[in-house]
């Protein structure tokens, strides 16, 4: 077998270039690195030297591996932990285990009940808005909608009338900072706001938990306050705390980028909004159970899901020995799964650069189990998979019963960015319109 210093890399001075390369636009780096390289190279990212492998095979392999050999949290350390320190992602083994189940109460059935209506209403409100036929920068208007959905339903808060623009300032600084090139405070840097924005974000949450414990509510917090293991343990408030800030930015910031992605999609192929609309009046009573039914509307979400992940690639740390696509790795390997990469394999998909929604009808992501990955997999599989499906459909249903939407200006195609997550780089202006 081959050994890790067969795995090839550049020379160091390319090396140096890599992570202003992964932050720019990481996709079309890993596409540079497997052109040159094969499907099995090494590459140096903040610092951190990382072996890339693609495909479904691989995806499967560290997924599926236990938390003994492949471990999320000290994967995910040197971008999230000084920001999101104990969020669930950052805790393995028996640790993650327990915050896991107890955390899972928020995302269990009366709790999923409760925020379907909270959805249906904000989502009334979002079409009644962008009713009015204005132009729109859809992406920075989205993230503040779902910020204010994600207060709503995990606080209960009102964005509109109490924190505001300084949890919104808070979040946008603290998920920034997880990108900054420069990794100590120093003024001005985004990491420097990043630990600010943290800052106000614990003052902030601590505040509101304390006053939940007093006046329990139908929120996220109020439900992990009373929540049990079978052992009994429960959350203190610093935990919750923790848990809240990674909660809400791992919610509001991907559900933001999927949803401007499918917008971005069906404004270039405008046929797949008459699906919506069919899929959108087909029904005509609206509750939980008949969510299922609304199956085009699934399938372009997942579609969009596929095309553009919005994150393009997870973290993994090695903490044992393991062969991987044919080379021995030794414990302390930094590694990872590529989402984009085998979103596109063409082992798995016909035309993978084409948005077909169809494929979900021909079942094509059925061939291999790790192939449609957008939510990751294993036992950190994001534990609001459900919810954000639910929170898609519920907007998508509301917005194209009524409206149309087209794009304000002539280029279709924009520049998009990859990191932090999926995003346009620049304005992408749209109009909605009544059908
Ligand atoms: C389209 C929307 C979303 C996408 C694409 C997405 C994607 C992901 C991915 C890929 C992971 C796994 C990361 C890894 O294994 O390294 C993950 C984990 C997680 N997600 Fe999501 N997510 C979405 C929405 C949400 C929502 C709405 C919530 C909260 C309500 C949420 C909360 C979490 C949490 C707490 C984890 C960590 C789970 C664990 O470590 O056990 N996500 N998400």
């Amino acid at each position: 077998m081959k050994t890790y210093t067969d795995i090839p890399i550049d020379p160091w001075y390319q090396q140096t270039l890599h992570t202003l390369a992964f932050v720019s636009d990481a996709p079309k780096f890993f596409d540079r690195q497997m052109k040159k390289h094969g499907k099995t190279y090494r590459c140096k990212i903040l610092g951190k030297e990382y072996v890339r492998a693609h495909g479904p095979d691989i995806a499967q392999l560290i997924f599926k591996n236990s938390s003994d050999s492949v471990q999320t949290g000290l994967g995910w350390q040197p971008v999230l932990d000084s920001f999101f320190p104990n969020g669930l992602l950052l805790k393995d083994g028996k640790n993650h285990i327990t915050h896991r189940r107890i955390m899972q109460h928020g995302f269990n059935k009366p709790a999923m009940l409760n925020y379907f209506k909270q959805i249906q209403r904000w989502a009334d409100d979002f079409t009644a808005d962008i009713a009015s036929g204005r132009e729109i920068d859809f992406f920075p208007y989205i993230k503040e909608q779902t910020l204010d959905l994600a207060l709503k339903m995990f606080l209960g808060l009102d964005y509109k009338a109490e924190f505001g623009q300084k949890i919104a300032t808070a979040f946008s600084d603290t998920v920034a900072g997880t990108l900054g090139l420069v990794r100590v405070p120093l003024l001005n840097t985004k990491y420097h706001r990043g630990i600010k924005g943290r800052q106000t974000l614990v003052e902030a949450f601590t505040t509101l938990v304390q006053q939940r414990r007093l006046e329990p509510n139908d929120d996220l917090v109020s439900y992990m306050i009373s929540a049990r293991d079978e052992d009994g343990s429960e959350f203190s408030d610093q935990q919750i705390v923790d848990h809240l800030i990674f909660t809400m930015m791992a919610a509001h910031d991907t559900t933001a980028s999927s949803i401007t992605s499918l917008i971005y999609q069906v404004t270039k192929a405008p046929h797949w909004q008459k699906v919506l609309q069919e899929d959108a009046d087909s029904l005509k009573e609206f509750s939980y159970d008949s969510l299922s039914m609304l199956e085009q509307t699934e399938h372009i979400f997942k579609e969009t899901l596929r095309i553009n992940p919005p994150l393009v690639s997870i973290p993994r740390y090695l903490s044992k020995d393991v062969e991987l696509s044919g080379y021995a790795i030794p414990a302390g390997t930094r590694t990872g799964v590529n989402i984009f990469q085998t979103h596109r394999d063409q082992e798995y998909w016909s035309n993978p650069e084409q948005f077909d929604p169809d494929r979900f009808d021909r079942k094509e992501d059925k061939k291999h189990p790790y192939q449609f990955i957008p939510f990751g997999g294993g036992v950190h599989k994001c534990i609001g998979m459900h919810l954000s499906m639910m929170e898609a459909k519920i907007l998508l249903r509301s917005i194209f019963q009524k409206l149309s939407v087209e794009r304000t200006e002539p280029e279709l195609d924009i520049a998009v960015a990859t990191a932090p997550i999926w995003h346009p780089k620049v304005p992408m202006k749209v109009r909605f319109v009544p059908r």
